[in-house]
């Protein structure tokens, strides 16, 4: 089943995305939901009705970026953290402006997952006001920035499809999971966290643990694209260390990667930054082997702000790393002093929905 949500259309210029949306679903049998509460009788369906149903979000903007339609429709994924359980999304975007269409669709992609529905790797067209974001496509298919759009719309809904129709093998026959943490093992509650989970997947997952310690992972350097292209195309990147010797083997012999990431400021720590950005040598040569491979984050922070923390997570590893957005891909916790997430209520059975999600696929 197809479905494709139309979020804001009464409330902004919709004539570009409508054309653009006309071209990426013709010949395709699709239902339509324009109101939150169609969305909401659709988030209430049992699972077994919407099991493998592909959801395209077309989400247009106002000049203030949000809409009302847009509160009303999220409102119903937090009305129903189960709605989009055995779903699979995708976005597409379209604003008046330059700004807004990033935040919101990335906020949409979260609350999405939250509720259960898993997306592809970049599962998001965006079109800015000026469509100068698609300047770089258009150069390199030769084509104009509104075919590019048209064409990265047309694909989008194709892969969507194809992920729920390889819903039924969702599990690999071997599981290889990779935690990246930069924590201090004394007194880390998000390693405590992956402790939890851990001790669940013992047996059933070859498990293997890489520190990106302080220091140890120098950030990208941003050499020009085609000297990345050349150092990726070799398995390495200019500032080699630690990312080159262990980080990339151990991708790329990954089928689930899990981060470790507890909130520094508002966001994910220094070293993981340094880890997204320095992915981007290997990406360039494996990224279409990423598109098999799950991610998944474990979210504390002391007080406040895991959602911010976690959404960092997903636009780094999902949105541009090509990596699946499995469904509730984050457990974000609250907990300061070292060890008290022992002491956070209902902690270990989250943990264990965590492992049998992760043990389950996507
Ligand atoms: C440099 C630094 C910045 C932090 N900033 C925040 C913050 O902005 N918001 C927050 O809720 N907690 C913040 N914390 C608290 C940590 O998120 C929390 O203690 C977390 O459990 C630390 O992760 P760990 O247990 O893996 O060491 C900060 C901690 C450090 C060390």
């Amino acid at each position: 089943m197809l479905v494709v949500v139309k979020i804001g259309w009464k409330e902004a210029d919709t004539a570009r995305l409508s054309a653009v949306l006309k071209k990426a679903l013709a010949g395709k049998v699709y239902e339509t939901i324009c109101t939150a509460a169609q969305f909401a009788d659709f988030c209430r369906l049992s699972q077994q009705d919407k099991e493998g149903t592909a959801v395209v979000f077309a989400l247009a903007l106002s000049r203030r970026g949000i809409t009302r339609s847009y509160l009303d429709m999220t409102a119903c994924l937090l009305e129903y953290p189960d709605g989009l359980t055995g779903c699979a999304g995708a976005v597409i975007t379209d604003g008046p402006g330059e700004l807004f269409t990033k935040k919101i669709s990335r906020e949409l992609i979260f609350l999405a997952n939250q509720s259960g529905c898993a997306f592809p790797g970049k599962p998001l067209v965006e079109a800015t006001g000026s469509l100068y974001n698609f300047n770089t496509q258009a150069a390199v298919q030769r084509i104009t920035p509104y075919e590019a759009y048209e064409a990265s719309a047309v694909r989008l809904i194709q892969k969507v499809q194809h992920l729920t129709a390889s819903f039924g093998s969702k599990r690999p026959l071997h599981l290889q999971v990779l935690l990246l943490h930069a924590s201090s093992r004394q007194t880390s509650n998000t390693l405590l966290l992956w402790e939890m989970i851990r001790s669940r997947l013992n047996g059933k997952a070859a498990i293997e643990e890489i520190s990106l310690r302080n220091g140890e992972v120098v950030d990208c350097r941003g050499c020009s694209y085609e000297a990345c292209l050349h150092f990726g195309e070799k398995g390495e990147c200019f500032y080699g260390g630690v990312m080159v010797d262990q980080v990339y083997p151990a991708i790329q012999a990954s089928n689930v990667i899990v981060l470790a990431c507890p909130n520094y400021n508002d966001a994910v720590s220094a070293n993981m930054t340094a880890f997204f950005n320095r992915l981007t040598a290997l990406f360039r040569k494996d990224g279409h082997t990423f598109s098999h491979k799950r991610v998944y984050a474990l979210v504390v922070s002391g007080y406040s702000g895991g959602d911010i923390v976690a959404e960092q997570v997903l636009d780094a590893m999902n949105c541009n790393k090509n990596f699946i957005l499995p469904e509730k891909f984050a457990l974000i916790e609250t907990a300061n002093a070292p060890n008290s997430i022992l002491r956070c209520s209902g902690i270990a059975d989250r943990a264990a929905a965590m492992a049998d999600r992760i043990l389950a696929g996507w």
